[in-house]
């Protein structure tokens, strides 16, 4: 590279990429072909519009790439012809975010409500908080989890969804643990006439891999990153049923393709389409089946090893591939963890737990994620672990945690 500054940089992220042990849960670590798509001549090119309908020439190539993309998204995700026929998908947005917003822009009058989880149990920004857009142009509700179990309460969301009438339910979260019932949620989407939007950002690979339920036979609308447990590109798809809105021309899929285009963005990022079908295939190998279901071996024997050594883990333990956990109990602020691990050598990001007291800059715990751990890659010195490695590692995490609690809280 010419530009030696930002050569250095480069470096000196891939030397602390591969040197520290990764357990941050929204992150993973992509193959050298998924790299190659996105440094590829794909990202000097503009393609407003979608396939056969561009606003600028030259876009054969592009349109032949975006198909393909969204034909190995629906087949990765919807194993049927018959139900994939029902499906259409969006692989234009820019991340979740964006593709947060567009849902809602398509489907709720701002103003009008929508319901997800709280962000202290586990849920996303754009699910309503206060602070993103989500929760500033529409009405937000939220339902958190039960205060004992920590675990989602149905009758609960239930008696929640009758008094708010949400216009819009969205099941899926940033650091929940559980498998939800996803025809429990259906039933209360019913009882409340909304639509059932199921944000998989997180789960994503471990639903492709078939070790996660998949929410596609209840959900009208799914979306997800695509850059977390499902390997890719920082991305996003939304996935929507071709059912007519009431009152509306539209079906709920072409009011999200019209609000990801020109709604919301502009030009997609070709070079991302191109790097994210290529994480699809990858994907849809055999390999990345046995890789899902060791994701989530690896977070339970984590969590596992670390009650054992006298942590308490939010909800009891995980079906999936985080868990947060209440350092706060033995004296650790979340924050404090944070940096006692890094100093260690360990990544992990401070989290609230349910109905935290302290603040989110520095809440009572942190989140731990085992995909990026569980992930092989040639050279790099922390991946491919396996259960006996996070037996070792719950060890690890414990010394660095209690190296001093003494005075272990931010002022
Ligand atoms: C559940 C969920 N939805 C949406 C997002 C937003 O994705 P992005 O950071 O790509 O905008 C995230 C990211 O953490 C997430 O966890």
């Amino acid at each position: 590279m010419r530009d030696k500054q930002i050569e250095r940089l480069i470096e000196q992220e891939e030397t602390r990429q591969k040197r520290v042990i990764n357990l941050i849960a929204s992150e993973n670590f992509v193959s050298d072909d998924v790299r190659e798509a996105l440094g590829s001549v794909f990202t000097n090119k503009y393609a407003e519009g979608y396939p056969g309908k561009r606003y600028y020439a030259g876009c054969e190539t592009v349109d032949e790439l975006e198909k393909l993309a969204r034909a190995r998204a629906l087949k990765l995700f919807i194993r049927s012809p018959a139900d994939r026929r029902k499906w259409s998908v969006n692989v234009q947005p820019y991340s979740g975010s964006p593709a947060n917003l567009a849902v809602y822009l398509a489907l709720v009058k701002p103003g009008d409500t929508i319901m997800g989880m709280a962000l202290d149990a586990g849920g996303h920004l754009t699910h309503g908080a206060k602070v993103s857009a989500s929760g500033k142009l529409w009405k937000a509700v939220h339902y958190n989890v039960d205060r004992k179990t920590e675990k989602l309460n149905y009758g609960a969301i239930l008696r929640i969804a009758r008094k708010e009438k949400p216009k819009i339910l969205i099941a899926g979260w940033s650091a929940y643990s559980r498998v939800p019932d996803f025809n429990k949620f259906r039933k209360i989407v019913d009882a409340v006439g909304a639509i059932f939007m199921v944000d998989i950002s997180h789960f994503a690979g471990l639903v492709a891999g078939g070790a996660y339920p998949s929410p596609f036979p209840y959900a009208d609308i799914v979306m997800t990153t695509t850059h977390k447990t499902l390997r890719g590109p920082r991305a996003a798809l939304v996935f929507a049923r071709k059912l007519k809105i009431k009152n509306s021309k539209l079906t709920i899929a072409q009011a999200i393709d019209k609000a990801v285009f020109p709604g919301v963005q502009g030009g997609p990022h070709v070079n991302q389409i191109a790097a994210l079908a290529v994480a699809l295939h990858e994907a849809a190998q055999p390999s990345f089946k046995k890789y899902a279901k060791q994701i989530i071996k690896n977070a339970r024997a984590l969590s596992n090893e670390l009650a054992r050594l006298g942590w308490r883990i939010v909800s009891g333990g995980t079906d999936s591939h985080l868990f947060s956990m209440d350092t706060m109990l033995r004296g650790v602020s979340g924050g404090v963890a944070e940096a006692r691990l890094a100093a260690a050598g360990i990544t992990v990001n401070k989290e609230s737990i349910p109905f935290d007291k302290r603040p989110p800059a520095d809440p009572s715990g942190i989140r731990l994620g085992t995909a990026a751990v569980t992930t092989r890659l040639p050279g790099w010195q922390a991946g491919g672990m396996n259960e006996r490695d996070m037996i070792r590692l719950a060890k690890k995490i414990t010394a660095a945690l209690l190296e001093d609690s003494t005075s272990a809280t931010r002022a």
